[in-house]
């Protein structure tokens, strides 16, 4: 009798190599590895592919799922300039559904019942592949082997592929737990999980330390068109290869390190690091333009609408309607997003120092101090009788009832 078939998301480590001989074996399962290029450092797909293979995949698939990722995922997520807790710009909880996506596609295309993962039960991620892959396909079954099986240590791993022809790595094992993609590094685990401890420099590899970056700093004028970056420093590039080149800008720089306690949707506090030199400084960017381009009362009502798109999309819920309508809400604010920032880095620091455009809503008449004033002093003093009225009444009722003031 033919076997069910299971889709798994496949890294080529330990934990999800292991898991093609659990699925086989505990659950008698054929399994297709998929593998997918998110942009991710050092990832040589078609050694990750034979390895598949070679533990007993049936199938390996590597998908470059990059162009994807930035288009639909990258794009909607610079628009609602995303940040958790204001301090985390999402990598891993940006790259999880568009992974997810794949999965499913390739779930329907191979007939397969079984959407397999390697996360552990303590992070957030089995939570976003969980809650991705049921709001795509509700008939979809996930299995989270890491979560079931009784492989408690990594030595226990070691041990079970040891004992199943699992190739396994003959290298130390890094202390740090790694998801990197093209918008980003998040570094966990070790040393880190102490947080009074200041990180070692060999975490990170895309920034360098700012007492080692050039003194003389660079500047670099960032263009976006219609709240999409388009061109650096005037040469038309696309907003994936924009973001590389800032990476690398940023990074070399010593830009863009993160730092924090985050709070995990399952309850947890954790201490994460991340490197985040692109993703930090166009998110900057964008923000400078929309100060520049977006009226009052929108600038202040959108951070509002951000921080519960980042919310959500952090908790899972990238394919869900509020985040849907969300999108709608931000996607609208983006029309007039066209123009150029000037960013200038130093040390470890990135300051907006220019911006231009030509739905810019500054008026040098209205703002400036000189001659060139036209905005109508005479109308302030009726504006601040009307302003302050509900006040003033308040004020003198107090003073009235002799219970003068708030203080
Ligand atoms: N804490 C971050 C998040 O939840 C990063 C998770 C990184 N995942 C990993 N396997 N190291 O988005």
């Amino acid at each position: 009798m033919e076997k069910e078939k299971v889709v798994l998301a496949y890294s080529g480590g330990l934990d999800t190599s292991v898991c093609i001989k659990w699925l086989m074996e505990e659950k008698g399962l054929d399994v297709i590895a998929v593998t997918g290029d998110v942009g991710q450092e050092r990832q040589d797909l078609e050694f990750v592919k034979n390895k598949a293979l070679q533990v007993g995949a049936i199938e390996a698939l590597a998908i470059d799922m990059r162009e994807e990722y930035v288009n639909d995922f990258l794009t909607k997520a610079l628009a609602a300039n995303c940040m958790y807790e204001n301090k985390y710009p999402m990598v891993s909880a940006l790259s999880r559904p568009v992974i997810s996506k794949n999965l499913v596609e390739i779930a329907h295309k191979y007939g397969a019942k079984y959407i397999a993962h390697g996360c552990t039960g303590k992070g957030n991620d089995q939570v976003r592949f969980e809650v991705a892959i049921q709001s795509l396909d509700p008939e979809i079954k996930v299995l989270a082997p890491v979560r079931e099986w009784n492989l408690h240590t990594r030595n226990d791993e070691m041990e079970y592929a040891k004992n199943h022809g699992i190739p396994v790595p003959t290298t130390k094992a890094s202390p740090y737990s790694i998801d990197d993609n093209l918008w980003g590094r998040a570094i966990e685990c070790g040393e880190l999980e102490d947080p009074w401890s200041e990180p070692l420099e060999d975490i990170y590899t895309m920034t360098t330390s700012s007492y080692e970056a050039p003194a003389e700093g660079e500047y670099v004028v960032i263009s976006f068109d219609a709240g999409v970056p388009c061109a650096l420093d005037g040469e038309k590039m696309s907003f994936h290869d924009i973001i590389l080149k800032m990476n690398e800008i940023a990074g070399r720089n010593g830009f863009g390190r993160v730092d924090m306690i985050e709070n995990r949707l399952v309850g947890v506090k954790s201490r994460e690091c991340y490197e985040v030199p692109g993703a930090l400084s166009i998110i900057q960017a964008h923000k400078a333009l929309e100060d520049l381009c977006l009226e009052r009362e929108l600038l202040h009502f959108k951070p509002i609408v951000e921080q519960k798109w980042a919310e959500l999309v952090y908790d899972g819920l990238w394919f869900s309607p509020l985040k849907e309508a969300l999108d709608g809400f931000c996607s609208t604010t983006q029309q007039l997003v066209t123009g150029d920032v000037r960013l200038r880095f130093l040390k470890g620091s990135c300051v907006t120092v220019g911006r231009r455009s030509k739905y810019s809503l500054y008026d040098y008449g209205l703002a400036t101090y000189d001659s060139a004033d036209t905005f109508n002093r005479d109308s302030a003093e009726g504006f601040i009788d009307l302003f302050g009225l509900s006040t003033r009444v308040w004020a003198k009722h107090r003073q009235d009832e002799g219970k003068p003031g708030v203080v």
